[in-house]
């Protein structure tokens, strides 16, 4: 009889990277929306008080996009892992490529395209709504409160609501790893310190320059290198 494998609280901090594969750009790579964008102008709530329209054509297309794309086997594997473990993913990514996958818990720290909120209290649980990915949020539209409608993103230079809770998901994985992401924006990329020490940590990346310390690096694509981490994880 197989012996049954302990039910683990699994936790995994995902970027961009895992989302390359299905077809969606990343932000730091060398053709990535960083280098082609100006961040701070389409990205950052000043961006979007000076140029509405530009961060609102920018946020437009992304929605557009999501529709023509898959998860792909890393999204697809992570959400089987549930079959075994309690598993908990925590992203950075604003695509629904997890839950289209059937991940089940899902935080997202930065926002969702599927989303809009209102330009005054863009936090508030009232006003965020789901909206159809094909319409564009157009100048005039209006938030429940009168304001002008926005995307439900977390923008640059504003708070990150769902960190308190991330954190506290964190310090209670049993096993903790992180895919695709270059770890190079705060607070997000603080969570790896939130691990406890004696757990098994894992970076599934191909090209991560600054390997957390204590983590052990699976250098590939997280299609590949999820499968990999699915082995071990099998094997602790
Ligand atoms: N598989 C796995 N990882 C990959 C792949 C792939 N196929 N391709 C690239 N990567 C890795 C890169 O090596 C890099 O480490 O994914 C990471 C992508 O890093 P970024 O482009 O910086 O994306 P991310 O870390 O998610 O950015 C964080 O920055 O602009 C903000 O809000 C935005 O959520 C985003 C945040």
């Amino acid at each position: 009889m197989q012996t049954p494998t302990l039910r683990q609280n699994i936790v995994v901090l995902t970027g961009a990277g895992i989302s390359a594969e299905s077809g969606l750009d990343t932000f730091r790579d060398k053709d990535g929306l960083w280098q082609k964008h100006d961040a701070m102008r389409l990205s950052s709530i000043e961006g979007f008080e000076q140029e509405p329209q530009a961060v609102l054509d920018f946020y437009n297309a992304r929605r557009k996009q999501l529709l023509e794309v898959e998860p792909n086997a890393a999204h697809k594997l992570l959400a089987e892992l549930e079959r075994w473990h309690d598993v908990t993913i925590i992203t950075q990514n604003i695509d629904n490529l997890h839950e289209r996958a059937g991940s089940t818990r899902v935080i997202h720290l930065h926002g969702e395209l599927t989303k809009v909120t209102s330009s005054r209290k863009p936090n508030d649980p009232h006003c965020v709504k789901e909206y159809p990915l094909d319409v564009p949020i157009r100048l005039g539209d209006k938030a429940d409160d009168g304001s002008q409608l926005r995307p439900y993103i977390v923008w640059f230079g504003e708070y990150v609501p769902a960190m308190e809770v991330a954190e506290d998901y964190v310090r209670q994985a049993d096993i903790f790893a992180v895919i695709g992401t270059s770890l190079s924006v705060y607070p997000a990329a603080g969570l790896t310190r939130y691990a406890h020490g004696s757990i098994p940590k894992y970076v599934v990346d191909p090209n991560l320059a600054v390997i957390p310390t204590g983590f052990t690096h699976i250098k590939n694509t997280a299609t590949r290198g999820v499968a990999q981490l699915v082995e071990v994880i099998k094997n602790l």
